[in-house]
């Protein structure tokens, strides 16, 4: 077993991270979002401040999302902004950007957003409705845009071709890094992806091999991963 890393090694290292779902609203009283619970994104921050990192978090917030729980001593370490669009997500991401030396994009960010939201609740009627949506922000690539020297580690989960889809990914958005795994496809139950304890799958890197890192507790593959872009 790889030795633990010492507390400490990041210190000094400031880290946006984005995490958990994001919403699209559709009415006063209803909106679409995906299953992130945002467990992924904690773990990794949680390890940043073991570490002595500095963490800016923007959390896409839901019901049940995990927020990181540091410990007393290093909540001064860790600035949070809770966020629902995407659009949000870009907005407060992009304020932090300038002061960190890396971004770790966790967050399931939802790729449309519904082009005309209700002010008001939308009324039950018999007749079928149809929903116009747009594409939204992709909140890393604004990141990757407006960069200076910053390092980006991306997140992927794919239900077909996890690592050709994640090399592609990684070579189209010019990351530092990618982790993709296996994602459930719908209605099946999987031990990597969504709303579980666990996660594995792979760490591409734009130079050096990949790094297969198998199914563990996102606990632990956050300290393999940080181990591995440290
Ligand atoms: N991402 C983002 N903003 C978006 C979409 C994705 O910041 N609008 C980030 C995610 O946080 C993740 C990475 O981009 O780190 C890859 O997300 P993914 O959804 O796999 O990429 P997409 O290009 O949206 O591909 P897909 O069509 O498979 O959803
Ligand atoms: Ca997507």
């Amino acid at each position: 077993a790889a030795l633990a890393a010492p507390i400490g090694d990041l210190t000094g290292v400031k880290v946006l991270i984005t995490a958990g779902p994001t919403t699209t609203p559709i009415d006063a009283v209803r909106y679409i979002t995906n299953h992130s619970t945002g467990r992924m994104g904690a773990a990794m921050a949680e390890e940043a401040l073991r570490r002595g990192a500095e963490v800016r978090y923007v959390l896409g917030v839901d019901k049940g999302v995990v927020r990181p729980v540091p410990p007393d001593r290093t909540q001064a370490r860790m600035t949070l902004v809770e966020v629902r669009t995407a659009e949000q997500m870009a907005e407060a991401a992009l304020k932090f950007l300038p002061e960190v030396d890396g971004v770790i994009a966790t967050a399931a960010v939802m790729d449309y957003r519904v082009a005309s939201p209700a002010s008001g609740k939308v009324k039950r009627a018999s007749e079928p409705v149809t929903l116009d949506m747009l594409p939204s922000i992709d909140v890393l690539g604004t990141l990757k845009a407006a960069a200076n020297g910053q390092w980006f580690l991306g997140f992927a989960a794919e239900t077909d071709d996890v690592e050709a889809n994640g090399r592609g990914k990684l070579d189209k958005k010019g990351l530092d890094f990618l982790f993709a795994n296996p994602v459930a496809r719908a209605g099946e139950a999987s031990d990597t992806g969504f709303s579980v304890p666990t996660n594995g799958g792979v760490l591409l890197r734009r130079e050096g091999t990949p790094l297969a890192l198998p199914v563990m507790s996102k606990a632990e593959l956050a300290r393999r991963l940080w181990t591995a872009i440290a």
